[in-house]
């Protein structure tokens, strides 16, 4: 009997655990609420005002046939096939097309080729046609700038010149008279009648004698410094705290033969020459370093000139290396340069400035020796470097390459050496998966405030299919806070690649992907764009309750966040990243003496998409931006107002979520 009540109890105490359990267990899932505590009277580690800013490469043809608004391909016939981008038609017999290279003719040495064209009767005639990067765009009622050099023998020549649809429509037309007989640059507007994507430039003679042509260039007249505007007005965009320029492995060369030479991408284009860069494909100097700094002042951000070290890319077997004796010339070009950045116009260097139209000094501060360099010989020429530029210019900051890879013996090498040589600032670069990104938000809490600083100068999420999803996005998200937290350490970081022209793509993901017409930033760009511009000045410390999320036996945490004041408009600007596949209830307490006004703002930035998978990091939100809808995934803003003290709001699964909340001041 006894047994059978104990039974019984036993029985009852077991349901009771098993309901309690569940109960418990249900309302964990339920009522999972995050707490955000901020503390408002206490400031937390400044943030660098260059923390967020970008990494522009020739790499994707983002800056030929993209950033560089020239229109027309192979403009010198420099090319490796010289005809490279032209096509002839032509009305005749005995018209001879071709391009030579003879001293006596040539312009000069660095554009040696020229086109040559001989029509022997009077009727004939012939056309040459460019169509650039599979096809000019033209826009109704957009002018173009069109500029070339000419000269004739046995004949005063007329050239004529004509913008085209791919149905040979005429778009627009002019023409270039009296053609002398030494070179001449000769320029002409045209204004085009209609829209066309795919048009093409037409450069026609008809009369009988030879004509000789180079440097045929067609660029929209509203280009900025020759830069195509909507690629800029993106950039802007950004308000990026600094531009890292023109490399990445286009500044290392496969052999020093081809690696970027600063002095030869400044003045006129005709004494620039063209070269098969880094990326395997053929580049003018179009944007060199004297339009990347006009693009810098233009975005306010300080420019990163990133200098060949004296050494071609470590990842061939080929490596090229200039002996140590014979370093002293590239360290005087590393000096020029600073001059000619940094220099008053009276100087040798700033004087060539000046003369390019900008007699005020650039704000140049910092010089990156190397990119992705490793090792011993890198080491002792990073060390000419520093002691002859920091001699000179005390004040510029050099930047060091910590090598390709974020850890290892190579990156450990690295570091030592830097701490050990007063290196200021170290260069990492991280290519990782999202998962990889969301592990380790907490990277940089271990590194020294009394160390050299840190940039993570090309970084991105690389997902399973290399597209950028908004899962890779997320995953940046949510290391950027950790970058942010940090910041009094890390004092730059730039995505990589920035730009992907889509018809000639050859690395993905990219920042901001483009055609002939269009361009639209992806999930990543909306990331960046979003820390950059909501971000204080100085950290808030605050802290989350319960943060641990566990998938597939691999810690995260459950929600990812920063909190820091922007002084000037008295903002506290909260950023929290839920990259999980439920909402999520999220309480945000503001502890300390503070006055709101009451109003704010939330920004979101995610999409509705269904989950494609459930494998975690396998593309589960696939979410991307197209041509077809570019803000599929872009930010969504929404006023808030009645804000206290005590916040509750649900969190959006796959998304960022920035609040802007107004106070009376801290
Ligand atoms: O961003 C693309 C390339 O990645 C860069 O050129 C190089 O620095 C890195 O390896």
């Amino acid at each position: 009997m006894a047994d059978n009540r104990e039974r019984q109890v036993m029985k009852l105490k077991k349901t009771f655990v098993f309901i309690f359990i569940l109960v418990m267990g249900l309302s964990i899932f339920a009522f999972s609420d995050q707490v955000l505590q901020i503390n408002v009277n206490k400031v937390g580690s400044k943030i660098s005002p260059t923390l967020f800013g970008i990494f522009i490469e020739d790499i994707n043809h983002a800056v030929t046939g993209g950033l560089y608004a020239e229109m027309v391909k192979n403009s010198s016939f420099e090319y490796s096939d010289p005809m490279d981008g032209w096509t002839v038609s032509k009305y005749g017999t005995g018209i001879v097309v071709e391009v030579a290279s003879e001293t006596s003719i040539s312009i000069n040495k660095v554009n040696p080729n020229y086109l040559i064209i001989k029509i022997p009767k009077n009727g004939e005639w012939i056309k040459i046609i460019n169509s650039g990067y599979n096809g000019i765009p033209l826009e109704k009622n957009e002018s173009y700038d069109l500029s070339l050099y000419a000269k004739t023998k046995n004949s005063t020549s007329t050239i004529y010149v004509s913008l085209e649809t791919s149905n040979g429509e005429v778009c627009a037309e002019g023409k270039i008279n009296n053609v002398g007989s030494t070179w001449e640059k000769y320029q002409i507007t045209l204004t085009s009648s209609m829209s066309s994507d795919n048009g093409k430039l037409i450069i026609k003679i008809d009369s009988v004698g030879s004509i000789y042509l180079n440097m045929i260039s067609l660029l929209p007249s509203k280009a900025f410094h020759g830069m195509r505007i909507d690629l800029v007005n993106m950039l802007e965009a950004l308000k990026p705290g600094f531009v890292r320029f023109p490399g990445g492995c286009f500044v290392n060369g496969n052999t020093l033969g081809n690696a970027f030479n600063w002095e030869n991408s400044i003045g006129p284009h005709i004494d620039r020459p063209t070269t098969m860069d880094f990326w395997g494909y053929e580049q003018s100097y179009g944007i060199g370093l004297y339009e990347y700094l006009l693009l810098c002042e233009h975005l306010n951000a300080q420019p990163v000139f990133v200098i060949n070290p004296g050494m071609s890319w470590q990842g061939s077997n080929d490596v090229q290396i200039v002996p140590l004796k014979d370093m002293g010339k590239w360290v005087q070009s590393a000096l020029n340069l600073i001059e000619f950045a940094d220099g008053p116009a009276t100087s040798t260097w700033g004087s060539i400035r000046a003369s390019l139209g900008h007699p005020k000094p650039f704000d140049l501060e910092y010089i990156e020796v190397g990119n992705e360099n490793v090792g011993q010989d890198y080491y002792e020429r990073f060390e000419l470097f520093q002691k002859a530029i920091k001699a000179k210019y005390p004040n510029v900051k050099l930047i060091f390459s910590a090598g390709a890879n974020y850890s290892g013996s190579d990156f450990d090498r690295a570091w030592n050496w830097a701490k050990d040589h007063e290196v200021d600032i170290v260069d990492e670069h991280i290519y990782a998966s999202p998962d990889w990104f969301l592990s380790n938000t907490d990277r940089y809490n271990t590194y020294k405030i009394n160390g050299p600083e840190v940039m993570v100068g090309e970084y991105a999420a690389q997902p399973w299919n290399d597209q950028n999803t908004l899962e890779a996005a997320l995953a940046e998200a949510a290391f950027m806070t950790g970058l942010e937290k940090n910041s009094d350490k890390v004092i730059m970081a730039s995505y990589a690649p920035l730009f992907n022209r889509v018809d000639y793509s050859q690395w993905v993901p990219d920042l901001i992907w483009f055609n002939s017409t269009q361009a639209y930033g992806t999930p990543s760009y909306y990331v960046q764009l979003l820390f950059s511009l909501y971000r204080g000045d100085f950290i808030l410390p605050s802290s989350m309750n319960d943060n641990e999320y566990i998938v597939d036996g691999n810690n995260y945490k459950h929600l990812y966040y920063v909190v820091s004041y922007d002084s000037k408009n008295k903002e506290i600007i909260i950023k929290i990243v839920n990259p999980w596949p439920n909402n999520e209830k999220c309480q945000i307490d503001l502890n300390g003496n503070i006055s709101l006004t009451g109003n704010g703002q939330v920004i979101t930035l995610t999409s509705n998409d269904p989950v494609t998978s459930n494998i975690p990091f396998h593309g589960r939100i696939n979410s991307i931006n197209t041509f077809e809808n570019p803000t599929h995934v872009a930010p969504v803003y929404e006023s808030i107002t009645d804000i206290s003290t005590s916040l509750n709001y649900t969190l959006k699964a796959y998304s960022l979520t920035i609040f802007k909340i107004e106070t009376n001041g801290l």
